[in-house]
């Protein structure tokens, strides 16, 4: 019941106070992924515009795969991490020659395209097709850390931070919940100021409890 509460609470906050963003309107697998690529080491403002030109001169996966390299590198320029944009063309190019040009839906399959991990695999496949897939991002881990004070660094807890995000997914609205808790992670559980009086989850956070919200998580020892 603790459970269910904590997802309605979290969905109706979303609802409410969610960040209306451009890959939030879409269902093509193909915009979804390129925002989560995008999004993978920059911050939301600084990627709408890429995102805006990447779409426009390349607004499916099969003009992606067609284009040449120094399109491509031309179009990421000022984003950084440009193996991101590579693997990008080179992931489209895959799809092409393995899945007839249609992005796949089987977790494994995405797994195998260069520069998806499992948490960018579970944003697409929540995102794109409702699929109920556990993401674990920095955002993510901040708060899963501070609700249950979890009583040792991320790196050293990898297998419970996953166990606790796959235990808390919203199974009936899997697309909703992994992007509020991404919102939940950017706007309100921030790192250094965190917003707990706008928090849905305060009153079941530990963190919050305790009076130690920044404690968590906890600091990896070299
Ligand atoms: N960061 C990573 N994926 C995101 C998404 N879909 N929306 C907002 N921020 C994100």
């Amino acid at each position: 019941a603790v459970l269910e509460g904590l997802r309605a609470t979290l969905l109706r906050w979303y609802d409410n106070a969610g960040r209306v963003l451009p890959w939030r309107k879409v269902q093509d697998p193909y915009r979804i992924w390129v925002s989560e690529i995008m999004l993978q080491q920059t911050q939301v403002k600084t990627v709408l515009p890429y995102y805006d030109r990447w779409l426009q001169a390349f607004p499916t996966l099969q003009t992606l795969a067609q284009a040449d390299q120094q399109q491509v590198l031309k179009l990421w320029e000022g984003l950084g991490y440009y193996s991101r944009a590579r693997n990008l063309h080179r992931a489209a190019q895959q799809v092409m020659a393995e899945h007839q040009g249609i992005f796949p839906q089987q977790l494994e399959d995405l797994l195998s395209l260069p520069g998806i991990g499992r948490t960018t695999a579970g944003g697409i496949l929540s995102a794109a097709f409702n699929q109920p897939i556990s993401i674990l991002d920095g955002n993510v881990k901040r708060i899963l850390a501070r609700l249950t004070i979890l009583p040792s660094p991320p790196g050293k807890a990898q297998k419970e931070l996953w166990q606790l995000s796959d235990a808390i997914l919203d199974r009936e609205n899997p697309r909703d919940f992994n992007q509020a808790l991404m919102d939940l992670g950017a706007t309100i559980c921030t790192p250094k100021v965190p917003k707990c009086d706008r928090c849905p989850w305060s009153s079941h956070c530990l963190a919050h409890q305790t009076g130690t919200p920044t404690h968590w998580p906890m600091r990896e020892t070299p």
